[in-house]
């Protein structure tokens, strides 16, 4: 025993000093150094605004945070060559397969080359369609009508964490449309969702792995199952079961022809694991993002009513003035330009995935000519790209919609400026959709109800650490049912 101990402690010890040998933590510059002591935190309330004002203050748009072997770029060049021109010199790599693996397995988000080429096929297939839309639509809409608006007008003057209703909202929704499932988690009492709960666990401890200065930490915690690898462990364990819950009912009713995104991937696919793997990403995909997407977007709303009466007026244009009880049709909603191009800013300031990272399979050389040795980790970063003077000019930190309108109508922007989707050949497939979906519920809520956020006006959110961007703290605020105007 004491034998195999000195082992096991020699081998710790020695990838230590590997690791450490490439990492260079001993680097001098000032970037490492404010990472390593945290000195950032005493002058920037989150990572990404250091980051952000890093990246502003470089000719190039592009860091190198030596200590973490990552590159770090906001140039929009750089980051077309990453996305789409040298794409196959930027996959996920195994180092990104190995933080979110044992959570994402051998889902879309984690896998590179055939396994993801398979699965980005049949998704694209299924999202693709013309009546995938309507049948979104259809669930969103249902979603808000029998849940969001009961829920909010039986709590109107009570404070509500509008956070955590989002999050809610877009996990009924992501259940329903991709597996047939629902999982009632907006329903009138709250309730508890263990599915949700585990979830939310193991993605949070997951992205913490990320966040170690040497995977040694967590790797170690793993394979002793101590501490937060323990807690990992378990609530991957509960998300397997849950999972497994909703194939073998998928396999009782007869999934051969039913509209959900599982159906289509299980009359292709016989291998459990990875119907669970598929299930996991998914969840992922579109759950959080459109909740996050949201409370910002309510955040901002709060701070600029004007934008607020802007949308009221022109839903009044569409749908005419009666507020209560009707929702945009599917066509109501593709004419509002204005509202597209509102919540287009919104997500330019705060995006849901405010980075997003690669790792260099061969060494490269960025277009701003950055040298990039094989095995970096390179990072495009749309929340500070969403605030360089050089993409969206001097009033860049303003949120103004009229940006993405021309003559009244909704122009989209170059995806390499904007990737907030990501873009190229990885880029999102439920965009059009999560678009639909954040437009739906905002002018639902937006029409139908007054509403006041509880934060102090210049209380900008501070994030917390994750896989997508979440409000510390949730975002409070008050309901009001709106009168007949
Ligand atoms: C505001 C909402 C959303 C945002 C901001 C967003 C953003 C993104 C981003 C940045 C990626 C690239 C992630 C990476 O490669 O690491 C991505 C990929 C993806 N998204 Fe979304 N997404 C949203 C909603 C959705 C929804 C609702 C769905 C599904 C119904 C979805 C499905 C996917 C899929 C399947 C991929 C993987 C594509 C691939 O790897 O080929 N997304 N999304």
């Amino acid at each position: 025993m004491a034998t195999i101990l000195f082992f096991l402690i020699l081998a710790i010890v020695l990838s230590i000093l590997l690791f450490l040998s490439r990492l260079k933590p001993y680097c001098e510059c000032e970037i490492c150094k404010s990472y390593l002591n945290s000195t950032w935190s005493l002058e920037f309330k989150n990572l990404c605004d250091w980051y952000s004002y890093l990246l502003k203050k470089s000719p190039t748009g592009t860091i190198h945070v030596h200590v973490l072997g990552n590159v770090i770029t906001s140039n929009p060049n750089n980051v077309e060559y990453m996305l789409k021109t040298n794409f196959d010199n930027f996959p996920k790599g195994k180092q990104f397969s190995t933080i979110l693996g044992d959570l994402l397995g051998r889902g879309i988000f984690a896998v590179d080359g055939e396994m993801w080429k398979f699965q980005r096929k049949m998704a694209s297939l299924e999202l693709g369609r013309v009546s995938i839309r309507s049948y979104a639509f259809d669930i969103v809409s249902d979603e808000i009508r029998n849940r969001l608006i009961p829920l909010l007008e039986s709590n109107i003057h009570t404070v509500l964490d509008l956070q955590d209703v989002l999050r809610r909202f877009s996990f009924d929704s992501i259940c329903k449309f991709s597996f047939g499932m629902d999982p009632g988690c907006l329903k009138l009492s709250l309730p508890d969702s263990d599915l949700q709960e585990s979830f939310d666990l193991a993605s949070k401890l997951s992205a913490e792995r990320a966040m170690t200065v040497s995977p040694l930490v967590w790797k170690i915690k793993r394979s002793l199952n101590i501490g937060s690898e323990k807690k990992l462990k378990e609530a991957i364990e509960k998300v397997d079961v849950l999972a497994e819950e909703v194939i073998i009912q998928k396999r009782k009713n007869d999934f051969s022809s039913q509209n959900d995104v599982l159906s289509r991937f299980m009359r292709n696919i016989d291998d459990d694991k990875l119907l669970r793997d598929i299930i996991v990403s998914f969840l992922l995909a579109g759950r959080d993002t459109v909740a996050s997407g949201l409370t910002t977007f309510f955040w901002l709303l709060a701070q600029h009513p004007h934008v607020i009466n802007e949308i009221r007026a022109e839903s009044n244009r569409v749908m005419g003035k009666t507020v209560n009880g009707t929702l945009a049709t599917f066509e109501g909603i593709r004419e509002m330009h204005f509202l597209t191009a509102a919540i287009h800013e919104s997500i330019r300031l705060f995006p849901p995935v405010q980075f997003d990272s690669k790792f260099c399979q061969e060494d490269d050389t960025l277009p701003d000519g950055t040298f990039v040795a094989k095995g970096t980790r390179v990072t495009y970063h749309p929340y500070a790209m969403g605030r360089m003077e050089g993409i969206w000019g001097k009033d860049c930190l303003e949120f103004k919609p009229e940006r993405w309108l021309e003559d009244g109508v909704f122009k989209a922007q170059c995806p390499f400026k904007y990737p907030v989707f990501q873009g190229g050949v990885r880029v999102c497939l439920g965009k059009d959709l999560s678009i639909v979906e954040m437009k739906s519920v905002a002018l639902a809520l937006i029409r139908q109800f007054d509403f006041q956020v509880h934060l102090a006006k210049d209380q900008a959110p501070k994030f917390m650490p994750g896989l997508t961007a979440t409000v510390r703290g949730g975002l409070p605020i008050m309901v009001q049912k709106r009168r007949e105007q």
